[in-house]
C-alpha cells in the first residue's frame, strides 16, 4: 500500500510498505477514503518529539471496512467507519470512565495510545491506503447513511471536532458564557464553533493569521488580530476589562510572540491575564514532557514559567490533556447528521495522498490559506 513515511524532521516521502494487516482477532482492517494532517502531526514533522523515523504518520481517519477479525461483533464489513485518534480497550478502568484518552491497556506503561503518535504506541497511522484499527467494535463510530456526501465533515470527528469540545468543556463553557480561545488553526476554531453552539455570549479568536481569523468571524465569533502584540489589551477591552468567563489553550507548546519567536508560556499566562477571576480554562493545546530541541531552557525539560501567584489569586481552574474523542463523537455525529454542524467550513485544501509532501511543507508554514488539508489516498 501507499503511505506517508516520516523520514527525519521536515522530511516526509509517500511511498510503498507493506500492507496494514488484522493481527488480533478483535481488528477490522479499513480502506481510507479521507485522512486528514493534524497540526499535532506538525509537531512530530518538525523533529520536536521523538518520533521514530520510517513511522507512518495518520490520526485522523475515516473509511471503509474490508475486513474483519473473527471476534468482531458490531462493525460489518462495507460499514463506512470514523476513528477516533485515540486507541482505547473499552474495558479498562479509564475506558470505563469514558476517559479513552488515558486507556491504560492499548499503551502499556502508558495512559493513551494513537495511530501514528510519538510517544503513543506502535500503532500505523491512516496517511495511508489502509488502516489496522484495534478493538474494532469499540473504535469504529458507524457512521449514517449520508457518510459519503458528508465524509469531509464526519471526518473531523475522529479528532477537531471532539477536541475542540473537549477544550470547552475542560474550561467549563456553558450558555451566555463568555470565551476566549488562543490559537485560530484547526482546532482553535472547532473550540469557538463547540462555544458557539453551546450558546456562548461572545466568543473571542486570538491569533496573527488573517485568513484563519476570517473563519473565525464567518461562524460568529469576534477576531483578535494580536499581530502587533496587543490581543491581550483586546480582550480585556472587550470583557470590559474584567477577562472572559473561559478560556481556552489551543496551540501549545510551540506557541509565538506576535514576532514569530518561540514562548512558550506565552498563551498559558495570557490565558490567565485574560480570564476572569474564578474562570475556567482548557489546555488541548500539547505541551509535552521534554522538548529536547527547545531554545528555551526550561522548556527542554517541558517546564514553563507559570503565573501560579495570579492563578490562585484568581481563584481559576484549570483542565488539561488529550481529547477523550469517544465521548463526545457520536452526538457530534449527531449534530452533522441533523444539519446542525458542518465543521468542514474550515478545509482549504482537498488533495491525492501523492500531494502530501507539498501539503506538510505549506501547512507547516501556515501558509496563507492553508487552513486544513483532507488528503484522499483513493484518488
Ligand atoms: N488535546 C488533544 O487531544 C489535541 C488534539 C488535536 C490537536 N491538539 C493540539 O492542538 C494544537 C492546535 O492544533 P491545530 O491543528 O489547530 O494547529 P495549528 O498549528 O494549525 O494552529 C495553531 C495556531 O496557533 C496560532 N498561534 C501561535 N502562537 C499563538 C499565540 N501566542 N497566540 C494565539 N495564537 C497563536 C498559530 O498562528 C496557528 O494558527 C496543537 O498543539 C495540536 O497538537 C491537541
Ligand atoms: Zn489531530
Ligand atoms: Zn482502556
Amino acid at each position: 500500500m501507499k503511505a506517508i513515511v516520516y523520514k527525519g524532521p521536515r522530511d516526509v516521502v509517500v511511498k510503498k510498505v507493506p500492507d496494514a494487516k488484522i493481527k488480533k482477532a478483535t481488528d477490522v482492517l479499513v480502506k481510507i477514503t479521507t485522512t486528514n494532517i493534524c497540526g499535532s502531526d506538525l509537531h512530530m514533522y518538525e523533529g520536536r518529539t521523538n518520533m521514530e523515523p520510517g513511522r507512518i504518520f495518520g490520526h485522523e481517519n475515516l473509511g471503509t471496512v474490508i475486513e474483519i477479525g473473527s471476534a468482531v461483533d458490531r462493525v460489518k464489513r462495507g460499514d463506512r467507519v470514523c476513528m477516533p485518534f485515540n486507541i482505547s480497550c473499552g474495558f479498562c478502568e479509564n475506558c470505563e470512565r469514558g476517559l479513552t484518552g488515558f486507556c491504560l491497556t492499548t499503551n502499556p506503561g502508558n495512559a493513551g495510545a494513537a495511530y501514528g503518535f510519538a510517544g503513543m504506541g506502535p500503532y500505523s497511522g491512516g496517511q495511508a491506503e489502509l488502516l489496522r484499527v484495534p478493538y474494532a467494535d469499540f473504535n469504529c463510530l458507524v457512521l449514517p447513511p449520508d457518510a459519503d456526501e458528508k465524509e469531509n465533515d464526519y471526518v473531523m470527528l475522529s479528532d477537531i471536532f471532539p477536541t475542540g469540545y473537549h477544550a470547552t468543556e475542560l474550561a467549563g463553557v456553558q450558555a451566555g458564557d463568555s470565551v476566549v480561545i488562543y490559537g485560530a488553526g484547526p482546532v482553535g476554531l472547532m473550540a469557538a464553533y463547540s462555544s458557539i453552539i453551546k450558546g456562548a455570549s461572545k466568543v473571542m479568536v486570538v491569533d496573527m493569521h488573517k485568513d484563519r481569523l476570517a473563519l473565525a468571524e464567518k461562524i460568529g465569533a469576534i477576531a483578535v488580530n494580536d499581530s502587533d502584540g496587543s490581543g491581550v489589551e483586546q480582550v480585556m477591552a472587550l470583557t470590559a476589562g474584567i477577562g472572559a468567563d473561559r478560556g481556552c489553550e489551543c496551540v501549545g507548546y510551540q506557541c509565538c510572540d506576535h514576532k514569530g519567536h518561540e514562548v512558550p508560556n506565552l498563551t498559558m499566562n495570557n490565558l490567565v491575564k485574560t480570564v476572569r477571576p474564578t474562570g475556567g480554562i482548557g489546555v488541548v493545546g500539547v505541551f509535552i514532557p521534554e522538548d529536547p530541541h527547545a531554545k528555551d531552557k526550561l522548556a527542554r525539560q517541558g517546564q514553563i514559567a507559570f503565573d501560579f501567584g495570579q492563578f490562585w489569586i484568581k481563584g481559576q481552574h484549570i483542565g488539561t490533556g488529550q481529547a477523550n474523542v469517544k465521548a463526545y463523537n457520536r452526538k457530534l455525529c449527531r449534530l452533522i447528521a441533523e444539519g446542525k454542524a458542518k465543521p468542514s467550513f474550515i478545509i482549504s485544501h482537498e488533495l491525492p495522498l501523492d500531494r502530501a509532501v507539498e501539503a506538510y511543507e505549506n501547512f507547516d508554514a501556515r501558509k496563507d490559506g492553508w487552513t486544513k488539508v483532507v488528503l484522499k489516498p483513493g484518488h
